[in-house]
């Protein structure tokens, strides 16, 4: 595992577009794995920005995002479909017919994670999978448990990402009580991994994941069974880190 030291989150942001663009760059036709959430969004930015100065070209990259709310339309500003358009698909030259999500709006779960398992194994897998991580240590919407989660799957969120999530909604009462998630197993399988820490608020969740136990109480500690993973954290996710 390698760990990137960032002094703060501009400086977590412009290192993980550094690694984003490096893959851009080598393999202009790679399969990124993106996420949402707070985090990235700083990261987006620097991608756009450095496509606007003509250093990178989204035109032969194909994406598949990690999750999204069940239940909510892909018109829905809270929906990572509209997420990921809003930070970063409209403004690149990325081929909209090329960057997949699974379908909020399927109501069927089996029928939607075995097509969504479908897709990530007709674009050959994922070179870079990007992750952020939760205050309980959850990657994608892998939360906690007695198990690792193997495929893609339903998962009912639980209270505390519920809690953190509601700061974009209305209340808490409208934040989606299921989303659709890449399993454990679906993101161990792609080539490399990056994973993006910020704030004091996600140190223990840090430690946890990369010196801990390997455990699925803590889904993060998996990646330290990974053979290529990337952690760009800034000084204050890696506050209770010995490093
Ligand atoms: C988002 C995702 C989640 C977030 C995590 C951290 O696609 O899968 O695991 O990465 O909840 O969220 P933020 O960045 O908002 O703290």
């Amino acid at each position: 595992m390698k760990i990137i030291k960032a002094k703060d989150y501009q400086d977590m942001s412009r290192k993980a577009a550094n690694i984003i663009s490096a893959q851009v760059i080598l393999k202009p036709d790679c399969v990124l794995g993106l996420a949402t959430g707070s985090t990235p969004i700083g990261m987006y930015e620097k991608l756009v920005e450095r496509y606007n100065k003509g250093d990178l070209d989204f035109g032969d990259v194909t994406t598949v995002n990690l999750d999204e709310y069940k239940g909510l339309p892909k018109e829905d500003e809270q929906s990572y479909y509209y997420f990921m358009h809003s930070h970063l698909f409209d403004y690149v030259n990325i081929n909209p017919d090329r960057t997949f999500l699974p379908d909020g709006m399927n109501e069927d779960p089996d029928a939607e994670c075995e097509r969504y398992e479908e897709v990530i194994r007709s674009v050959g897998g994922v070179d870079l999978q990007l992750l952020g991580m939760g205050h309980n240590g959850h990657i994608g919407f892998n939360e906690p448990g007695e198990e690792f989660a193997k495929g893609t799957h339903c998962v009912d969120l639980q209270p505390r990402t519920i809690e953190a999530n509601k700061r974009f909604f209305a209340s808490a009462e409208d934040v989606p009580r299921q989303a659709y998630s890449m399993g454990i197993q679906t993101i161990m399988k792609a080539k490399k991994i990056l994973v993006i820490v910020s704030g004091e608020d996600k140190a223990e969740a840090l430690k946890n994941s990369l010196f801990g136990p390997v455990t699925p109480h803590v889904p993060g500690s998996i990646l330290q069974m990974h053979p290529d993973v990337t952690i760009v954290a800034d000084e204050a996710a890696l506050s209770k880190c010995n490093l």
